[in-house]
């Protein structure tokens, strides 16, 4: 039995479904525990590619539940739509759950995100503007629906009353846009409450149930560490806590029922949207990276936009193996560095202002927005990785490569993937019940 937490180590996008897909082979339970219709995951199986935005990739193995857990941020037309591909590709939802207390996004929350981020300038956050802050800002401000309000017309009616003309004032007079008939918005999302009933539960009393029947439950972040709203790059950071204790608090399950953590890292690394990125390259780095892995492409799932790509960046692996406690790291997108004849790794900060040296991540956005990165240069392997299926199948280079990132981190690299494909992966040791993490980096840069 083990419950394990999967965090994106680094900005989103990390490949994180992938790793879950594999790891929820053996699961019984995958649960989503933040963020909304913002993530974009991508699984490939036997050539066909399944993009997921709120459902669990999980669901594609018939027989894992998989929920949605209460710290989600549910837009209930997304949910719809997605559950509708996937049924007519035959995916099978009858162990599909829904948290009766995750919020529910609602129309004004998308168009507030969309004018908020148009208005903000150079100040803009490059929101995929699913109306994520918005929803989050309600249920912190205790004015926000959920899903279980959507199933009583009293309830949802008297919020939506007191609500809309609410909304309505921000629309029209911040943003002159059209305001929202709440008799409308009552009726569609009352509809949209009605399809999803079937789904909709208490999901922390079915994860406890299932914790006592000594069941194995996997916990899937969205998003990355760095986009955490507490502890990532604020404010360019999404609304929720993608970390490890956020899975505690978004699925609703205390702390000493989790056994492992796994961080997934990229073999180097991307960000969508704004906020500062100490290795991000320019110029023929950044087309290489982008394409040489093609059926790769980094493009945002969410958005189509184009990620922002530079070299791997340890001072922020470090932390973020300190804020989850990380036991062992997935690398993932090896490959793409297959052509590269040199390869950096960023292994400390130089401050510009005052040349001093840092190993740690600045604790002042104003100070992480300047720093510069400090390289070691590794040869690259310029050789097709696709193919191997254990760590010695490597490029001795890769391997190299691998074990400084592990060095630096001072957590096992316990998966490498190689490739989209489920089978293009190399599981160096068994990430749950393997060793846990060793902490060797004792000595710092200097
Ligand atoms: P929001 O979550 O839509 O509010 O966007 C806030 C920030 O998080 C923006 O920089 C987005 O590009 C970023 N973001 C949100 N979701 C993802 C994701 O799944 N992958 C990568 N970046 C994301």
């Amino acid at each position: 039995m083990a419950n394990v937490i999967v965090v994106g180590a680094q900005f989103g996008d990390e490949g994180k479904a992938k790793v879950t897909d594999l790891l929820a082979k053996n699961a019984d339970v995958v649960v989503r525990y933040q963020g909304g219709a913002n993530a974009g995951h991508t699984v490939v199986v036997d050539g066909d590619t399944y993009k997921f935005h709120l459902i669990p990739s999980g669901v594609l193995y018939s027989g894992t539940m998989c929920i949605l857990g209460p710290g989600m941020v549910i837009d209930p037309k997304a949910f719809i739509s997605e559950l509708g591909a996937l049924q007519k590709r035959g995916t099978d939802d009858s162990m599909l759950k829904v948290s009766a207390t995750a919020h529910v996004t609602m129309p004004y929350h998308m168009l507030i995100d969309a004018a908020e981020e148009d208005s903000r300038g150079d100040r803009k956050i490059g929101t995929t503007k699913r109306g994520i802050g918005p929803t989050y800002a309600d249920k912190c401000t205790r004015v926000g629906i959920r899903m279980e309000d959507l199933l009583d017309g009293e309830v949802l009616k008297a919020k939506l009353d007191y609500l809309v003309p609410r909304k309505n004032v921000i629309l029209e007079r911040l943003y002159n846009l059209e305001p929202l008939d709440p008799k409308a918005i009552f009726e569609e999302y009352f509809e949209l409450g009605n399809k999803m009933s079937k789904y909709i539960c208490d999901t922390s009393q079915i994860i406890f149930q299932l914790i006592q029947q000594r069941k194995n439950i996997l916990f899937e972040g969205a998003q990355g560490t760095l986009l955490d709203v507490d502890h990532g790059s604020y404010p360019y950071v999404t609304s929720s806590s993608p970390t490890a204790g956020g899975a505690c608090i978004g699925a609703g399950v205390g702390p000493t029922y989790v056994d492992r953590v796994i961080g997934v890292s990229k073999a180097y690394m991307t960000r969508v949207g704004e906020g500062p990125f100490p290795t991000e390259q320019f110029g023929e780095v950044s087309d290489n990276l982008r394409q040489i892995g093609k059926a790769w492409a980094e493009v945002g799932v969410t958005t189509g936009r184009l990620r922002r790509v530079g070299w791997f960046d340890a001072v922020l692996g470090r932390y973020s193996v300190r804020i989850n406690g990380l036991d062992c790291l997935a690398v993932t997108k090896l490959d793409v560095l297959d052509e590269f004849d040199e390869i950096k790794v960023c292994i400390a900060y130089r401050d510009p202002k005052t040349n001093e040296i840092h190993n740690e991540l600045p604790s002042i956005a104003g100070s992480f927005q300047r720093m510069e990165p400090v390289y070691t240069t590794f040869a690259g392997w310029n050789r097709s990785t696709n193919e191997c299926r254990s760590y010695n199948d490597l490029p001795v280079a890769a391997q190299r490569y691998l074990n400084f990132i592990q060095e630096q981190l001072g957590v096992p690299v316990a998966i490498v993937s190689v490739g989209q494909q489920r089978d293009q992966t190399i599981v160096i040791e068994d990430p749950i019940h393997g060793p846990k993490r060793v902490l060797t980096r004792t000595n710092s840069f200097s």
